[in-house]
Order: structure tokens, then sequence, then C-alpha cells
């Protein structure tokens, strides 16, 4: 059975301080939680990792980082590594966050080579893609996606898909309070799960989590995770709000 996922991104917010205030709060309000199938995943800023591992220890959230190099090691100034990461404790990336992509130029090559290094250090990678508004409104949603995964993605081995968390995200509807209707959402995300099942296999294309990401919140949650084919979300302005995640995870 696919897994479901509820991950916060938490971008560039939370000082140290404040990521544990939130954590602790968290904790509370998740305390008679039963995740089951579920695992919540908080991406805090590097300087926070270290710190939120310790203060999850004992309970079943996991911590994610934002980013990382696809380099080893060396002179490569203010990035981190999948060994650093490790070494504090953090298996899980985000890559390809539409941020990432526009403000820092990252461009499917670079994903590509960051997904590769994240997975020969056996890490989870949350893997971010979607169309923009444009794309949407001159109806290539479906190719700009499809063309985003294959470029990033399609090289890999069948089995590199068991650390692989899809999460489909709509440039226009991050931060806007624009969410896809939970109906485009299932649309895209069957899309999705069709272009694995012709490059990879049927039993492949079902076991991939397949996140929406966009615009979720506490009142829109239940609708957009009640849909056959979205296994939750990447939350990224309601995840730094203790109440409204910890709805958003009940929702799922
Ligand atoms: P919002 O939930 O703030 O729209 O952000 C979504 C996102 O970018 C998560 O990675």
């Amino acid at each position: 059975m696919r897994k479901k996922i509820v991950a916060g991104n938490w971008k560039m917010n939370m000082t140290l301080e404040q990521s544990l205030a939130l954590i602790k709060e968290l904790k509370e309000e998740l305390q008679d939680y039963q995740y089951n199938n579920t695992r919540v995943i908080l991406a805090p800023s590097f300087v926070s990792l270290s710190a939120a591992v310790n203060e999850t220890s004992k309970v079943n959230i996991e911590i994610a980082a934002q980013n990382m190099s696809q380099e080893e090691r060396g002179a490569f100034t203010g990035e981190v590594s999948a060994e650093m990461l490790a070494a504090v404790g953090v298996d899980i990336v985000i890559i390809g966050h539409s941020e990432r992509r526009t403000y820092f130029q990252e461009i499917d090559a670079g994903l590509k080579a960051k997904t590769k290094a994240a997975l020969a250090n056996n890490f989870d990678v949350i893997f971010c893609f979607g169309e923009q508004l444009e794309d949407r409104e001159n109806k290539k949603h479906f190719e700009v996606v499809e063309q985003q995964l294959k470029n990033a993605l399609f090289e890999l081995e069948a089995e590199d898909f068991g650390n692989i968390i899809l999460a489909y995200e709509p440039v226009w509807a991050i931060g806007t309070g624009k969410t896809a209707s939970a109906d485009e959402a299932q649309e895209m995300h069957a899309f999705i799960r069709s272009i694995l099942a012709k490059q990879y296999n049927e039993t492949l294309a079902n076991s991939v989590s397949i996140l929406y990401g966009g615009s979720v919140k506490p009142n829109n949650a239940a609708e957009i995770f009640s849909k056959s084919d979205v296994d939750g979300g990447l939350i990224g302005g309601a995840s730094l709000k203790a109440k409204d995640f910890s709805e958003i995870v009940k929702a799922i």
C-alpha cells in the first residue's frame, strides 16, 4: 500500500528557537494521533536540522532538508552535502522546489544530479515539479510536467523509485491562496501515474506516493486528500502554524 505523507516545507522561516517551539507545539497537537500508514515530515532550515532531529527523536515526525548539493565535498562555498545532512540524522531531502528553480536558476540537469546524489546516499527524495500559470492557460500543463519528470528522473532505475516521493506543485497555486481544485489535482496525479506506468511499469506507478502542494489549508485538505491518486500534501504557509498543520495531518 502506498504511504500517505504530509510534509511541511518551512522555507526560509523560523529561527532555531522558533523551530523548536513549533515542533513542541506540534508534538502536543499530534500526541494522540495514530500514524498508521502516514508519514509526517518537517523541513526546517539547515541551521535548525540537528536540533529538530533531536526534538523529534521520540515521536513519529521525520525531518527533511530543503535542498542539498550534488557534490560530495570540497570547494563549493555555501553548499551542504548529503554526508553533512546524514551526520546530523537527516535522510530526506526536498529537491526541485519551484522557488529553487525560479530564484536560484536550478534546472532539470542539476536536479537530476542532486537526485542521484541523494539516492546514492540512501536518502528519500521529495521531488517537486509543476507547471506555471501560463502553461496551464495554454493547455501545456501535462506536457510540461511530463518533460520535467523525464528530464530529471526517467534515467533512474525502477528500484530507485522506492525512495522517491513526487510532489506536484502547480506554481500558480504556491503561496497564492489559489489551489488546484481537487479534480484538477486528481487529473494530474492520474496522468503522472500513467507516465510512470508507461516508462516503468504499473506496479511501480501504483507504489509511488504523489503529493499535492499549493495553498493546502485546513479547510481544503480533506477534499484534496480524498482523491484516489493524491497521497498527501506538501504544505508551505499552513505548516508554520501547529494547529493548522496538525489539522491537515488529521485530514489525511
Ligand atoms: P503554500 O502551501 O504556502 O502554497 O506552499 C506550498 C509549497 O511551496 C510547499 O512546498
